[in-house]
């Protein structure tokens, strides 16, 4: 059956964790689907871990429409959640609606912005008047690099994990549905989880949030990059794809490969014909 934004919620109030991974394609939605995913995030780190750029802020909308699309065809029962990319939704709240509006139309079932900004607040109200659930984000937020100056833990003292709380306490009351926590200390988002109503979705923020995230490619091993601590890695897709990749080189190197179960074949008259055009 379908999860729906209500249902996760729900989650919250049933003491049952929230699980979630990112996916940017038919298949893995599918196969996570199939696993029991509750939550699919199509993530902008498919700007790493797909397209192999450095940085999250250099995706767009239409490479993010295209993951997007072919995530909502794969799982049929994950809420889909589009990560709006950056500039998609600062430059004005009609930019916001009219890019997040793009992204239900491919099959997102909301959307997810960074930040807890006076203008993000009112987005969110914006965006959740017009039907289209969002998904917050507070704790380290990646577009933000820049400006940030780095992969900076968030909320180390009572002072900044505070100013988080208030921030995630606004955007509740803007109608957000729920807040992915990145980067923190696990007692800082376990204080914030027990002093809102929304479910929290933690990412290298312990295991007091209500929900855990990881992105899909960190879990299966096929990215290497970099690794941070939290990223439990499952499988190593490296290691399994250029060995795979290595055997089949050598097969096709030595003729093992293809072998004549792996061929089709001519019938004997059509053979026939052909040795004897050969022999003519
Ligand atoms: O883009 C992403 O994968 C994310 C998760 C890390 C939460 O925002």
């Amino acid at each position: 059956m379908k999860k729906t934004v209500k249902k996760i919620q729900k989650y919250k109030s049933e003491n049952k964790k929230i699980t979630a991974l990112t996916a940017y394609d038919f298949y893995t939605a599918k196969y996570l689907d199939i696993a029991g995913i509750d939550l699919i995030l199509v993530g902008d780190s498919a700007a790493n871990v797909i397209l192999g750029y450095d940085s999250t802020t250099r995706i767009t909308v239409d490479e993010m429409l295209i993951f997007t699309s072919a995530v909502s065809r794969g799982a049929k029962e994950a809420l889909i959640v589009a990560d709006m990319p950056f500039m998609s939704y600062n430059v004005s709240i009609e930019q916001a609606l009219c890019n997040a509006g793009k992204f239900i139309a491919k099959g997102a079932d909301a959307v997810k912005i960074e930040g807890g900004s006076g203008y993000i607040i009112e987005l969110v109200k914006r965006l959740t008047e017009s039907g289209i659930p969002v998904l917050a984000h507070l704790g380290f937020t990646p577009q933000y690099i820049n400006t940030i100056g780095g992969n900076f833990i968030q909320g180390k003292d009572f002072d900044t994990a505070l100013k988080i709380l208030e921030a995630a306490k606004s955007l509740e009351r803007a109608g957000a549905f729920g807040i992915v926590l990145e980067l923190m200390p696990k007692e800082a988002s376990k204080f914030i989880s027990e002093n809102i109503s929304m479910p929290t979705i933690g990412i290298g923020a312990g295991n007091g949030c209500d929900g855990q995230i990881l992105v899909v490619n960190d879990l299966i091993g096929k990215f290497d990059e970099f690794s941070p601590k939290f990223a439990r890695k499952y499988f190593d897709s490296k290691a399994m794809i250029t060995d795979c990749a290595a055997k089949y080189i050598n097969d096709v190197r030595t003729g093992a490969f293809p072998s004549e179960e792996e061929s089709f074949k001519l019938s004997d008259e059509e053979l026939k014909k052909l040795e004897n055009y050969k022999q003519s």
